[in-house]
């Protein structure tokens, strides 16, 4: 189990929201730090003085965070030079992790250089990516600065890239030696990107904890209006739910299988409309009520809880209808390549009831297609 090394948020005037949650994998541990001006101080980065960093970062993050990072590091001793690339999920791709890769060589960065992501999942996954390629693996830093990233995609170890024929199909598992999550990177994000990040977050709820379904809706409208306390508990209560499972099953050999709730529709959506088109949250989204409609199908999940999920996507902003210029039947031949698929066999995660969910191999494709016809188009 992940522990609570520190939560000080009982003492509001002096603390940063401060709480450090200690992920424990079979070898190795790492420490997620959630707080707020954290880039601003060194203490949780578990870096020294001399030692040498590229941060990875894009044309949006560069001109919000990279100076304050850069500068924190550089007071601290330590030599940096960054990368900047491009903005976007259409640029997750072999050549955005080819010009990470080619400026750690080009600035002569050794086996002992610290790669930091700083920025949203798609930095963090394709950089994440390089990190583990580059000289056969050298340590790296996630400092998420979306909500999605800083909920689910920073913590875990999963890295890749995507490919014309599918989404995230080319990666390594490769842990960070801490994640950094500060909370004041929020303040930036556009409302629909802090939407996409809330998809993951009410995703736990449906498949691991009910009580914190239940705190979601009532609690949905600060976490909208960034109130710090429920943020702060909401970012924390994630990431714990998150590492408990990857501790349990790093290399998705079984439960962690579980974090997918939604995506194998999802991952169709956006491979199929192009990446980028809608967001990796906006497709989960409507992913997790098409998993919903089919467990229904199934007779294991009432009407009444799709109601519940559809009210409380709603209520945070996302898409509760699919896309119109994608008919159901074009949603398979992506499902078929998930990497859940084993033997040709279709295998979904499904929920049996809120906070509770099934892996169900060999689903009838005719009630995958009925399931997506449940959801009306936009
Ligand atoms: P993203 O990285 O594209 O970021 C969304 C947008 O917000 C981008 O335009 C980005 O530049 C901008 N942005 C980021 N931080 C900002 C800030 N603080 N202020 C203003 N703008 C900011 O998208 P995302 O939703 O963070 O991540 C989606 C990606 O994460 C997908 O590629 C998905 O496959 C991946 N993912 C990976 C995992 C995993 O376990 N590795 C889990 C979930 C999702
Ligand atoms: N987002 C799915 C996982 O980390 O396994």
């Amino acid at each position: 189990m992940s522990t609570i090394i520190s939560e000080d948020i009982a003492n509001p005037p002096t603390n940063r929201l401060l709480k450090v949650l200690d992920v424990a994998l079979p070898d190795r541990n790492y420490p997620i730090t959630i707080g707020t001006n954290l880039l601003s101080h060194l203490e949780h980065f578990k870096l020294h003085a001399g030692q040498r960093v590229l941060i990875a970062t894009n044309t949006t993050i560069a001109p919000l965070y990279l100076q304050t990072l850069t500068n924190m590091l550089a007071a601290n001793g330590i030599e940096v030079d960054s990368v900047i690339v491009p903005d976007g999920e259409q640029y997750k791709t072999m050549a955005t992790w080819n010009t990470i890769l080619t400026q750690l060589l080009a600035n002569n960065h050794t086996r002992r250089s610290i790669l930091i992501a700083l920025g949203g999942g798609v930095i963090g996954d394709v950089a994440g990516f390089a990190a583990s390629a580059y000289q056969r693996g050298i340590p790296f830093i996630q400092v998420p600065t979306t909500l999605l990233a800083q909920v689910d995609s920073s913590v875990g170890g999963k890295t890749a890239i995507n490919h014309p024929l599918g989404k995230n199909m080319i990666g390594a598992f490769y842990q960070p030696q801490a994640v950094v999550i500060d909370l004041n990177c929020l303040k930036t994000l556009p409302p629909r990107q802090l939407s996409a990040g809330l998809a993951e977050v009410i995703k736990y709820g449906i498949i691991l904890d009910s009580t914190f379904f239940d705190w979601l809706e009532s609690h949905i409208d600060d976490l909208l209006h960034l109130d710090p306390a429920a943020m702060s508990y909401c970012i924390y209560h994630c990431c714990k739910l998150k590492a408990d499972v990857v501790i349990a099953d790093e290399t998705e050999q079984n439960l962690r299988a579980i974090l997918n709730l939604g995506h194998t529709y999802g991952h169709a959506i956006e491979t199929e409309l192009g990446y980028g088109k809608w967001l990796h949250g906006e497709a989960v989204s409507v992913g997790m009520l098409m998993a919903a409609y089919a467990a229904n199908l199934l007779d294991k999940f009432s009407l009444t809880d799709i109601d519940r999920i559809k009210n409380l996507l709603s209520r945070a902003g996302l898409p509760i209808t699919r896309p119109s210029q994608m008919p159901a039947e074009a949603y398979l031949p992506h499902m078929l390549r998930d990497k859940k698929v084993l033997s040709g066999q279709l295998r979904l995660v499904l929920p049996t009831q809120i906070g509770k969910v099934e892996v169900i191999d060999g689903i009838d494709k005719n009630i995958v297609l009925e399931s997506i016809k449940s959801v009306e188009m936009k």
